[in-house]
Formats: C-alpha cells, sequence, structure tokens
C-alpha cells in the first residue's frame, strides 16, 4: 500500500494521522495520506509567507533552474506517477501517462512565456507629463493557495503551481482527496530538487473538514482554483479580498446545423462526451440538433459508442468506473429520471457498481434532469430541436457558460452561430476541449471568474509594480 506525506517547509509530515485514498476500479484502499490539522495547515501558511520574499529576489533564470530539477525529476518519474494516478482516480493507464507528458510540456512551455513578461515602459508625455518615464513589471502577488480537482490532479496542480512558483510566488497546495497520492508523490520529488524551504508547500485531509481553516487563511493573496461549482461558489462567496481565478463546472453542447460529415462529428462528439468516462469539465454534456439531422447522426453515435471498450484502467480501456459509488449513484439517478420522463435509451444504461456502460439518451426534452445538470459520468443526452433560434436558446439557457461545440461546414454561419453562444469559448468542428495550453481557457456564468492558460497564470499570479522615474 501506499504512503505519502504532505510537505511543510520541506519537511514530510507525519503527525499520526492518515487519511485512506480508495482505488476506484478495485474499491479496496490504495494507500494513504496524512491528514492534517489547523495547526499544520497555519504552519504550512505562516512559512509560505516568510518564504516568499527572499524567493521573489531570486532572479527568474535562476529560479526557474531551481524549478527545472524538479521538472526533470517529474520526466524520471513518469511512468510511476502515471501507475499512481491510475491507481486512485481509474484513469486508463495510457492516459494518465499523457497527463504527465502534458504537465511536462506545460512547465517547458512556462520557463518560455516567463521570460517574455517584459515590462511596460511608458512616457507621460500625451498627458502632458513630459518629464516622467513609468515602468511597470510584473511582480508576484506573494502566497498563492492552489486547489485542484480529482480529474487532472497532476496536470490541474502543476498548471497553478508552476506560474506561481516561476513568478516568484510560494504555493501552499491542496490536492483533491482521490488525488492525493499523486499530489503528495511531489513531497520527495521537492526535496530532492532542493527546492528553497518553505516555497512549495503540501496540505492534505477532507476538504470538508479543513476547506474552511485553508481558504480563510489570512496569509492567503491569491486562490487558484479548480473544481465543482458547489465548493468554488463557497469560495466566491467568502467575501474575502483575495484574488480568485475559479474553473468550475461545464455543460457544453455540441450544436449540429448539417449533415456534411456525419462521420466527423460523430468522432468528435463521442471523443468529447465520453474520455475518462466523461469526468472533463469540457466533455460533450448535451447535442442540440434538428429532427431531421438526429434521425441520421443517432445511429451513427450508436455504433460508437458500442464499440468503446468498457472495464479496467490497467486494460487500457476507454470507459473505466467513475470516481467512487455516490457519483455513479448520481449520474444513475439523472438516467433514470430521463428514463421515467419518456427518453430513449439508445444504448448503455448499465451498471456493475460505479463502472457505468456508456449511455446515450435520445429525445431528451426541458423538463429532464440530464438536460441541464452535470452528470460529470458517461452520459449524453441528446435534445431534438427544429427551430434554430431555440436551439442557440436552450445552448444558452444553461447556469454554465464554458465552452461549446458549433459542427457546420458553412464557415459563415458557424462563426455566425458562435458569436451568439455565451460561453467562454466556442469550438467550431471540433469537440470542446482546454488545450492547446498556450491558449486562454476560461468559463463564464457558474462555469468561472479569471482565466486560465500559461500566459494568463502568468498574468493572474503577477501583479504590476510601477515605477515613475521623474527627470
Ligand atoms: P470538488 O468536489 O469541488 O473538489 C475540488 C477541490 O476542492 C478538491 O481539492 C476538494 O478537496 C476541495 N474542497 C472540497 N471542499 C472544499 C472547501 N469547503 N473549501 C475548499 N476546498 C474544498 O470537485 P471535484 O469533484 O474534485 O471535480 C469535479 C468538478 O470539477 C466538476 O464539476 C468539473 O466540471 C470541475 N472541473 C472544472 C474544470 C475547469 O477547468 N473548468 C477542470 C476540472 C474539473 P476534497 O477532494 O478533499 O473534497
Ligand atoms: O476537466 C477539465 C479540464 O480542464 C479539461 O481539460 O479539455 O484537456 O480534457 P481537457
Amino acid at each position: 500500500m501506499r504512503q505519502y506525506n504532505a510537505l511543510i517547509n520541506n519537511e514530510l509530515i507525519d503527525n499520526g494521522q492518515w487519511l485512506e485514498i480508495m482505488n476506484p476500479a478495485t474499491l479496496a484502499v490504495a494507500g494513504k495520506v496524512s491528514a492534517l490539522s489547523a495547526e499544520d495547515i497555519n504552519k504550512a501558511f505562516a512559512v509560505a509567507r516568510s518564504s516568499q520574499q527572499q524567493w521573489e529576489e531570486v532572479s527568474l533564470l535562476d529560479r526557474i533552474a531551481v524549478i527545472k530539477k524538479f521538472r526533470d525529476l517529474i520526466d524520471k518519474n513518469k511512468e510511476e506517477i502515471a501507475q499512481v494516478m491510475s491507481e486512485e482516480i481509474a484513469k486508463n493507464l495510457k492516459e494518465s501517462l499523457a497527463e504527465v507528458v502534458r504537465t511536462i510540456e506545460i512547465i517547458d512551455y512556462t520557463f518560455e512565456e516567463a521570460k517574455r513578461m517584459e515590462p511596460l515602459a511608458l512616457t507621460g508625455e500625451g498627458m502632458g507629463a513630459k518629464n516622467k518615464l513609468g515602468v511597470f513589471s510584473r511582480v508576484a502577488k506573494g502566497v498563492v493557495l492552489a486547489i485542484s480537482p480529482f480529474n487532472y490532479p497532476f496536470n490541474l496542480a502543476l498548471a497553478k503551481i508552476i506560474p506561481a512558483l516561476v513568478m516568484g510566488n510560494t504555493v501552499v497546495f491542496k490536492p483533491a482527496t482521490a488525488g492525493s497520492l499523486v499530489g503528495t508523490y511531489m513531497s520527495k520529488l521537492v526535496i530532492e530538487a532542493g527546492l528553497p524551504k518553505g516555497i512549495f508547500n503540501i496540505v492534505t485531509g477532507r476538504g470538508r473538514e479543513i476547506g474552511d481553516i485553508i481558504t480563510s487563511n489570512p496569509e492567503i493573496d491569491m486562490i487558484s482554483f479548480t473544481g465543482s461549482v458547489g465548493i468554488g461558489n463557497q469560495i466566491r462567496k467568502m467575501g474575502s479580498t483575495t484574488d480568485l481565478v475559479l474553473e468550475l463546472g461545464g455543460k457544453d453542447p455540441a450544436i449540429v446545423l448539417d449533415d456534411l460529415n456525419l462521420e466527423k462529428y460523430a468522432d468528435e462528439i463521442i471523443n468529447g462526451a465520453y474520455g475518462y468516462s466523461g469526468q472533463r469539465c469540457t466533455a460533450v454534456k448535451r447535442v442540440l440538433v434538428n429532427n431531421e439531422i438526429a434521425d441520421k447522426l443517432v445511429p451513427i453515435l450508436k455504433s460508437k459508442v458500442e464499440a468503446l471498450s468498457v472495464g479496467m484502467p490497467s486494460e487500457n480501456t476507454f470507459i473505466t468506473p467513475v470516481i467512487d459509488e455516490k457519483s455513479a449513484d448520481f449520474i444513475q439517478g439523472l438516467i433514470d429520471d430521463a428514463k421515467e420522463k419518456g427518453a430513449t435509451i439508445v444504448t448503455g444504461d448499465k451498471r456493475e457498481k460505479n463502472l457505468m456502460w456508456p449511455t446515450l439518451i435520445d429525445n431528451v426534452t426541458v423538463d429532464m434532469k440530464v438536460a441541464w445538470e452535470e452528470p460529470f459520468g458517461p452520459v449524453l443526452p441528446v435534445i431534438r430541436i427544429d427551430s434554430y433560434d431555440e436551439m442557440i436558446k436552450i445552448a444558452n439557457e444553461s447556469q454554465f457558460g464554458l465552452q461549446a461545440s458549433v459542427f457546420c461546414q458553412d464557415i459563415s454561419k458557424a462563426i455566425l452561430t458562435a458569436k451568439k453562444i455565451k460561453t467562454g469559448t466556442v469550438n467550431i468542428n471540433s469537440r470542446p476541449q482546454r488545450g492547446p495550453d498556450s491558449f486562454p481557457f476560461l468559463g463564464i456564468k457558474d462555469s468561472g471568474e479569471g482565466v486560465q492558460g500559461i500566459r494568463e497564470s502568468l498574468l493572474s499570479m503577477t501583479r504590476y509594480q510601477g515605477m515613475i522615474i521623474n527627470y
């Protein structure tokens, strides 16, 4: 059984309290991580604060050089990291390794982009202030709290931690409990890489028990959170003046406007809806299509869904167990509600504990929960709507505003449609997705606040510091 420690001031924490982490595939214990007390957590923030100024004063290139040692250790251990991840979140081994490799690529690009964070140099001439020269540099905000979700436990952790550290912030990192083995795996790498004491601290424990203690700590200058709308809004409502970046849930629609390339559209929709068993914020979570096209599209989707492999993550199947039985119960509830209200189960609706077969539901109507709620599981509703205006209305009526897809070969119509959709991003002729990671990534409405992406994270984790030279 794996056992990893939280990390405070480069010390591995063993306070005698442990939290068991389940393997969703076997439903057995995969390992245990430290369960921290309020006192431990406060210490993590205290050392993050006391080490920050000194870290900020290290030159950018020297900061990058020391973080690069940590990056190289990730590279060296990538197969083991992928194995740990796969054991605790049931992401298949191939995708787990891809997540680690993608993270290394993000780190490398972050190093390069940080060197391009050049200051603004302005004269006051245009405002009649001829003898003023202003230099506005990006400087660290201070102490960053990074909170990550279970579904990308490595990638969405380091996509926050690395830009924060590179720009001279110090970090307190709280991984999701399902995901904290891979989170605390990093503790030893931090020590081995020789990162200065106190700049990268890892705190573990159940969010419902220690979440408020963490998020209300007065030392926090910025919170970067990825997770559910419920917890995100809770953090939002705490009303602190701390800067926030929140990346929350989604209900991304795929709007199909023609039948000119249905095979390709269906491939994108299937990969979008069912990848990692639908446990992606950017999963396709509803298809909006008119009756005539639906009659052709649904049989194509059906045959592709039925071809998806279902099984265990170690076998690299496409569909693997969802994170826990509670989540499976919730997903099943959405399917049952749709069935009771008259929807057609095209395929799926089969379950063994938390392993759920990919389910395609046709004739979903707006009175059904699955039309609006985020299942975070392998379920795709098809909503048939003949009127184009009604389609746009339903797409926009959602509480969410993460991404959308528009499938249409007439590029003018596709662009005009995309401009009507109220989401952070619209993908034309592809599934919704966060990448490429150099692009800004954002959600509006309940889907979030602020922007992620490599350059945007460097910006959000810094502020301007102006220096005005009078001559
Ligand atoms: P979650 O339950 O909201 O948990 C997210 C993180 O918040 C975990 O680390 C969790 O710790 C922690 N947490 C729980 N209660 C807290 C509290 N009171 N205060 C502070 N932190 C607290 O979300 P999840 O189930 O891990 O992830 C799935 C959700 O994330 C979905 O809704 C998905 O759409 C969304 N998501 C969004 C994006 C995006 O970029 N838009 C990306 C990935 C996922 P514990 O695990 O210990 O409870
Ligand atoms: O789960 C939310 C992630 O930000 C989605 O990332 O589109 O690369 O799967 P992805």
